[in-house]
């Protein structure tokens, strides 16, 4: 099998994280289409991994999922947490399989444990046997079981980078609400993405990063840029880009040259 390409969609793209529970229908099925495309014309298996924006971040926020278990009011807030992200996830399989794309998916608190926030298992035989099948296998940050804090929040991108270790992917492809990254917050200044980047490089611009805009609880764009270092320790070569631009997600899956390229 050809090494899978992971493509991470933002909850900032497939979401408006100024307002609760507001989906963004419009990109979710331009991407669609784009993937779809890509697709049709040979891009590599595919894994799709997408963050919770508006619908995740609010809840978990609200009743300190993150924070891992203190009383028992939590347990309905962990509760809604995993069912509003299986809601945006719904949105984005049937967008996907609307267009054609075999989506299956996979909901991450279902096959995965967490110690302390990150990954002890995850039943990822799932994601590998769906690859060889020629399905796409849909992931996304959920809140999940955690054997130290009772529950915990599971970010997209540290899925992608657990992934990542275990499916050696030819390329690993963030689409954001932003056009690479950047020497100082794109939001704030006129600055220029990176074209190119090192891994010593950006280990320099995360000590100096903050956090995003809007509510996170999976540690902002700095958490993100910690993902990309240990992907790319990983000998893997890292694609941050802006998806709400049309024709950058096939692009960035057909191996073009778009947003900022984090070499190994
Ligand atoms: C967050 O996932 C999931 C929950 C809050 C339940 P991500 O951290 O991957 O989401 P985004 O991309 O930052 O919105």
């Amino acid at each position: 099998m050809l090494k899978p390409i992971i493509l991470k969609i933002g909850g900032s793209v497939v979401t408006d994280k100024s307002k609760p529970f507001s989906a963004r229908k419009r990109i979710v099925k331009r991407i669609s289409g784009e993937v779809a495309t890509a697709i049709r014309s040979g891009c590599p298996p595919l894994v799709i991994v997408h963050g919770g924006g508006s619908f995740g971040h609010p809840i978990a926020q609200k009743h300190g999922i993150h924070k891992g278990f203190r009383e028992k009011t939590q347990l309905i807030g962990f509760v809604e947490t995993v069912q509003v992200m299986r809601r945006l996830s719904d949105i984005i399989a049937e967008s996907l399989q609307a267009s054609g794309v075999p989506a299956l998916p996979l909901q991450p608190s279902a096959i995965t444990l967490q110690k302390g926030g990150r990954i002890a298992t995850m039943f990822s035989r799932s994601v590998e046997e769906a690859l060889k099948m020629g399905l796409i296998p849909v992931l996304w940050g959920d809140a999940v079981l955690d054997e130290e804090k009772g529950f915990s929040i599971l970010s997209g991108d540290q899925i992608v980078s657990h992934l990542s270790a275990l499916l050696s992917p030819s390329r690993v492809v963030f689409g954001t609400d932003v056009d690479g990254i950047y020497p100082s917050d794109p939001k704030k200044g006129e600055a220029k993405p990176f074209r190119e980047l090192t891994r010593a490089e950006l280990e320099k611009i995360t000590i100096q990063s903050g956090e995003s805009g809007g509510i996170d609880v999976t540690g902002g764009m700095k958490g993100k840029l910690q993902e990309i270092i240990a992907i790319t320790s990983m000998g893997v070569e890292v694609i941050v880009m802006n998806a709400m631009k049309a024709g950058n997600v096939l692009r960035a899956l057909s191996g073009g040259k778009v947003g900022t390229l984090v070499k190994p």
